[in-house]
Order: structure tokens, then C-alpha cells, then sequence
């Protein structure tokens, strides 16, 4: 089965209110974090069809500071989907509500990971790129993916040296 990157596209807003502010008045970046896992996970759901999990999000820019009150808008789709991961790409606007001035104040890619009610792993579509833009992405998808790959050796390689040199430590 091959899905289009259209069928992928999601979309939420939200007002941003005191409880999600520090005391500068500026969106904490954690619950922006978790709003663009929210709309991330739900273009890897239209992707999956099934449940899914957040595996990594490994890049985000904070652009600039939303306010208190102003209107933030994520969207999201799927970059390109591998054997049961699927990388997707959530960018963030925000809306001053007063001036209606918009402008993008994040970007991030995550990680999904399709699985089944038993957390096994599950084989998800292929996806077909159609415009430049998502050919463009689709690429890039490729090059992030190897880029992880190369960074999950060298952190597996630089946990079992400091794993060695705290044992010779202990015995010495
Ligand atoms: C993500 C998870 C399912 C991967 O399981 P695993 O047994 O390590 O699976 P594998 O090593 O066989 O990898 C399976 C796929 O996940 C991808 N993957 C695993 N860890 C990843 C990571 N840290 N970043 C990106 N992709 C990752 C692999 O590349 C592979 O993709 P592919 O099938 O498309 O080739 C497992 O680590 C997990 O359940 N993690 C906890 C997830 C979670 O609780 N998230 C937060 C709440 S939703």
C-alpha cells in the first residue's frame, strides 16, 4: 500500500494561556514540545492506521518566543515512512491575536514507530512524495535517518567505554 504526503497533513491551534507561560509570559518550551508531539503523532496515525510511538524528536528550533495569548498553529506531515518508522515534520506559527501578525517560531522532526496493541512492531505504507517540496523532504527524511544512525553507534560506543573505565576503576 503507498499513501500520499496530503493524506498525512494534520493541523492544531491552540490559545496560549498563563499555566502555559514562565514568568517572562513566553510559551515554555516543554509544552511546545508536547504540542508538537501531539500533531506529529497524529500525521504518523493517518500515515500507520494503527498505534504508534514516539521514538525520537531530534532536531527543533525555537525561532522566537510566543506570547501569552497569542494563537500558535502546528502542522505536520510525513517526511518519508521506512519498515515501521516514519519520520515526520511539524513547523509552528503564532498568531498575535491583536495585530493578527504571523510568524514561525518552530520547527521540528520526530521519530514514530508503528506498533500493535502488544507494542510489536508493525510494517507500515510506503509513502509517494508528489511535489518538489515533499520530494525535497523525502530525500532529507534519508540523510537525517543514516545521520540518527551514525549518532545511535557513537553514543552505544561511548556508553560501553565509560562502562569499561568505571569497572577499572572499581577493581583498581
Ligand atoms: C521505539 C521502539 C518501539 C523501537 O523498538 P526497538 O525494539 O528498539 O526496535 P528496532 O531497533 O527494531 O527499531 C524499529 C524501528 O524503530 C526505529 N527506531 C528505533 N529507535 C529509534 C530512535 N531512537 N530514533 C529513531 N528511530 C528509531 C528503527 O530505525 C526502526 O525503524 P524501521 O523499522 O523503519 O527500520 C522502542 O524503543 C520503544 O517502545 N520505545 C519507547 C517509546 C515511547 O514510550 N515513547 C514515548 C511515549 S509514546
Amino acid at each position: 500500500m503507498v499513501r500520499t504526503v496530503s493524506s498525512t497533513q494534520s493541523e492544531m491551534t491552540e490559545i496560549i494561556l498563563p499555566n502555559d507561560t514562565n514568568m517572562l509570559g513566553n510559551l515554555l518550551g516543554g509544552r511546545l514540545m508536547h504540542f508538537i508531539d501531539m500533531t506529529g503523532a497524529m500525521a504518523a496515525f493517518r500515515h500507520a492506521r494503527t498505534y504508534v510511538v514516539t521514538a525520537s524528536m531530534d532536531h527543533i528550533d525555537f525561532i522566537q518566543p510566543v506570547r501569552l495569548g497569542d494563537l500558535v498553529t502546528l502542522k505536520s506531515s510525513v517526511n518519508r515512512a521506512f519498515t515501521s518508522s516514519m519520520e515526520v515534520g511539524v513547523k509552528v506559527w503564532a498568531e498575535n491575536t491583536r495585530t493578527g501578525a504571523v510568524s514561525h517560531v518552530a520547527s521540528a522532526y520526530l521519530v514514530f514507530v508503528a506498533v500493535d496493541e502488544h507494542g510489536r512492531l508493525q510494517k507500515v505504507p510506503q509513502l509517494k512524495p508528489e511535489t518538489p517540496d515533499e520530494m525535497r523532504r523525502y530525500e532529507d527524511a534519508l540523510r537525517r535517518r543514516e545521520h540518527r544512525e551514525r549518532e545511535s553507534v557513537r553514543r552505544k560506543e561511548a556508553k560501553l567505554v565509560t562502562a569499561a573505565l568505571t569497572e577499572s576503576m572499581e577493581n583498581s
